[in-house]
């Protein structure tokens, strides 16, 4: 087995390891590098959707998408399609998965389909430095706070992008959880907030929750606390959503990457309750 690390702050590619393996030792030395890097990368894994949904299966139950229609046949799998001449791709600002649940994503397994030749790179960014480094001030004010998870306006996740369709719900969802959670299993402080679905922070008047949330939301984007994963086709990237942020970039511009397709196949395993 080889570990090549892809940036400073979180990501390592692996190679040697078969993800159509699924015997204890596998999944534990798989799950350990997880812990470790936060999200992995494989590239040549000529692994079908069973085994996808297998190896998925190591990590826990599986999750529903609450509003975008699965593979058929495969209703464990989101297809994510952008089409050859969309710009827009879902997955697209920073982000991590349906945290507007009550227990939020624990890791997903994103296998590439098709890939254009070039665009529509993965970029993640590790909330356990973004927990770290963040200002003592706002470290103080954040202590004990909790903050509310919305899916309003999630219907824009399928109705605008033309190859992605909606299982028909249009219920909103929404959490409380607290601004920094413990990984539950490396005892990890972790910046819980995002972007995409973080609305407001409990026992504040709403204009210091939006200036405090707009400053953390720049904290978290910081280039130094991310990696960036190019993808070929039959590669496979795990991350653990609970310590993350991640965006698929929309970088299909005419000449380049514009004309083509992406396709992924998303499995997302069920988490705790962030505590
Ligand atoms: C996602 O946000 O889950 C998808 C990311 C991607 O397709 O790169």
């Amino acid at each position: 087995m080889d570990v090549k690390l892809i940036s400073g702050a979180l990501g390592a590619e692996i190679s040697g390891i078969n993800l159509a393996d699924t015997s204890v030792s596998n999944f534990n030395l798989i799950n350990k590098l997880l812990l470790e890097h936060k999200v992995l990368f494989f590239r040549n894994q000529n692994i079908t959707a069973d085994d996808q949904i297998s190896l998925a299966k190591c990590f826990g139950p599986l999750e529903k998408h609450v509003y975008v229609k699965p593979r058929e046949n495969y209703p464990e799998i989101i297809r994510i399609i952008k089409g050859p001449n969309e710009k827009h791709q879902w997955g697209e600002t920073w982000h991590t998965d349906v945290s507007y649940n009550v227990k939020p994503t624990k890791v997903i397994i994103l296998r590439s389909v098709k890939i254009p030749p070039v665009g529509g790179d993965t970029m993640f960014s590790n909330m356990e430095i973004a927990y770290e480094t963040l200002d003592k001030e706002i470290k103080n004010k954040l202590k004990n706070k909790t903050a509310i998870h919305s899916s309003l306006g999630a219907a824009a996740f399928v109705d605008k992008y033309e190859k992605m369709s909606g299982n028909g719900n249009m219920d909103e969802y929404s959490n409380i959880h607290p601004v920094v959670r413990t990984h539950p299993e490396t005892g990890k402080k972790i910046l819980y907030v995002n972007s995409m679905y973080t609305k407001k922070i409990n026992d504040m008047d709403k204009k210091e929750s939006d200036e405090i949330l707009n400053e953390i939301f720049k904290h978290q984007e910081r280039l130094d606390f991310t990696c960036r994963f190019k993808w070929t086709e039959n590669a496979v990237a795990i991350w653990d959503n609970r310590s993350t942020l991640h965006q698929g970039l929309t970088d299909f511009f005419p000449g380049k990457g514009l004309g083509y397709e992406r396709i992924m196949d998303r499995i997302a395993i069920e988490g705790d309750k962030p505590h």
